[in-house]
This record gives C-alpha cells, structure tokens and sequence, in this order.
C-alpha cells in the first residue's frame, strides 16, 4: 500500500510541474535553457537510480512467507489440514504447527453445509489471521459438538515441514513389515492415506503418514500413546461416537503388528 502512496505521490507531483511548465510557456518564460532546470532534471535522474539500487526493483517486495499456503478443512469430527510449501505439498490432521511470532493466512473451509463457525471467528472461505506465540492457542467451530483446531508455535517449524513432507517412514523390522500388510488388507486404505504405501480410495479421514509426530488422537480426544491408539483402531465408534470410523475385530497377532508399523509412522 505505501509503495502505491508513494507512486500516486510522484505522479501528482508530475503532473504539477507539467502544469507549471504550462503555465511558464504561456507566460513565455524561458525554462528549458535555464541552469538550474538543468540541475533539477539531473538530481531526479539520480534519485531515481538510487532509489532502484536500494530497493532492487521497481515492484514491491513479496511479503516473507509468501510461499507458505495453509488450508484448513472443517470435516465434521476433525480438521484436515493442507500444507503448499516449497518443499513439497502434504496433508496432516487436527494440529497445526506455524512458526512462532510470524502472521499466517490460513484459509478456513467448511466440507459441511451445516457446519456454523463459533461466535465470532471468521467464515468459512475466508482468511484466518494468525500470530501464534507461546505454545498452543485454539480455533472453535460448532456442528453437534465443537470441534477443535489446535495450532502450535514451532520452533523448529522448517525441520517440521521438511520431515511432514517426506513420504512414510519404511518398516525397520519383521513385525512392522506385517503391520504394514495389515494395514494394506484391512480397509484402512478405503479412508486413510500412507503416502508412499496407499492413497485412499475416499480420503475422508486423518492421513496417516506422520500420525506418530502427533501429540493427539481423533482431533485432541486422546493423547497419543500406544495403549490408546490400541482402544482406538479396535472400536473408534465407542470413543467418539459419529466418527465415522468403523470397528476393527481382528486377531491378536495381526493387531500387534498393525500397532507396531502405526508406531513407525514418526
Ligand atoms: C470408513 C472409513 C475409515 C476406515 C475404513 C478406517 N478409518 Fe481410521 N478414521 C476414519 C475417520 C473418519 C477418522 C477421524 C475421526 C475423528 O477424529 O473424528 C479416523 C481416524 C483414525 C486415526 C486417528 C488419526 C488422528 O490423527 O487422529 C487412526 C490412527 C486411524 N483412523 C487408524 C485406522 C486404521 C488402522 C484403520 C484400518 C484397520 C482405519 N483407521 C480404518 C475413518 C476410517
């Protein structure tokens, strides 16, 4: 906007001197010979050279972080959030790290016709303003229940990116190997995303490439720890009723190698 000010300024000003040049010729003064219209010709001249030397261009500069875009979709039990950034595209659920004392854009979309945003925060479609400091601070929407954006402050936010935007981490060993085939053969790949493994056939939940690198499950509902995560896949239904996640019966063994390639995903 300054630099607008600025331009709007310095054409005006033409304009005034085109005006008095005008006025001079008429009045049949002779302006073009005279020493110091020479003078005046040349200092514009190199201000103009000095001020493109400082600034380096003529245009304004691009707001810092400008490359960062973050979308924020409000599906009905969580929140999807999408990262564009220069290190590559990728999507993660519920938590949304920013680097800290920064202010981010991030674009509020409702999948939900009958998803009302809370009192007093913005619409769905529009830009969200954040400056995040401290640790967390939290974002309501309300459709049945709130449902909670946590955003974290991070500061080692471009590590951060740089490890989201990886693809899943390989199996280390037998177990998470058969875990791995599980969760190939078990559906999960109707709903959820492991990139590098499976995309989702219908991505309507959480994906899951990084779901390790979370401090919670199921949009804060519980924290992120193996015995949970357990509880969780068995019968999600029973934890958060209207989830949306359907029940899981299978054999131990398969279980335990499920939860441990779920483990690996860091
Ligand atoms: C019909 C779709 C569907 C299928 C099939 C499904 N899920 Fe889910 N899952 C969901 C939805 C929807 C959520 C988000 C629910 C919420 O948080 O309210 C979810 C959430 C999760 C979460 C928590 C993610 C997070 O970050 O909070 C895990 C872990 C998970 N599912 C694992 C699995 C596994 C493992 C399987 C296969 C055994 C599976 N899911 C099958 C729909 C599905």
């Amino acid at each position: 906007v300054a630099y607008f000010v600025v331009v709007f300024a310095v054409l005006l000003a033409l304009l005034c001197v085109a005006a008095a040049l005008l006025l001079l010729s008429y009045l049949r003064v002779e302006v073009f010979d005279s020493a110091w219209f020479k003078a005046s010709i040349g200092i514009a001249a190199v201000a103009l050279i000095a001020d493109i030397a400082v600034t380096g261009q003529w245009k304004p500069r691009r707001a810092a972080g400008g490359a960062l875009r973050i979308s924020a979709i409000a599906h009905a039990t969580w929140w999807e959030l999408r990262y564009e950034t220069p290190a590559g595209s990728f999507a993660t659920a519920n938590e949304m790290h920013v680097p800290p004392d920064q202010t981010i854009d991030v674009l509020v979309v409702a999948d939900h016709p009958h998803l009302l945003l809370a009192p007093g925060s913005p619409l769905s479609g529009r830009f969200l303003r954040i400056r995040a400091r401290g640790d967390t601070a939290a974002f309501d929407v309300a459709w049945r229940r709130v449902l909670r954006l946590q955003i974290i402050a991070d500061g080692r936010f471009d590590q951060w990116l740089r490890d989201q935007a990886r693809p899943a981490p390989a199996p280390l060993n037998d177990l998470e190997i058969d875990g791995r085939a599980v969760f190939a053969t078990a559906r999960c790949t109707f709903c959820h995303t492991v990139r590098g493994v499976a995309e989702a056939e219908t991505p309507l939940a959480p994906d899951l490439t990084h779901l390790g690198s979370r401090r919670t499950l199921a949009a804060g509902l519980l924290p992120n720890r193996p015995g949970q995560l357990a509880g969780w896949v068995v019968n999600a239904e029973a934890l958060k009723p209207g989830c949306g996640m359907p029940m899981n019966a299978m054999k131990p063994e398969r279980l335990r190698a499920l939860l441990a390639y779920l483990g690996r995903l860091r």
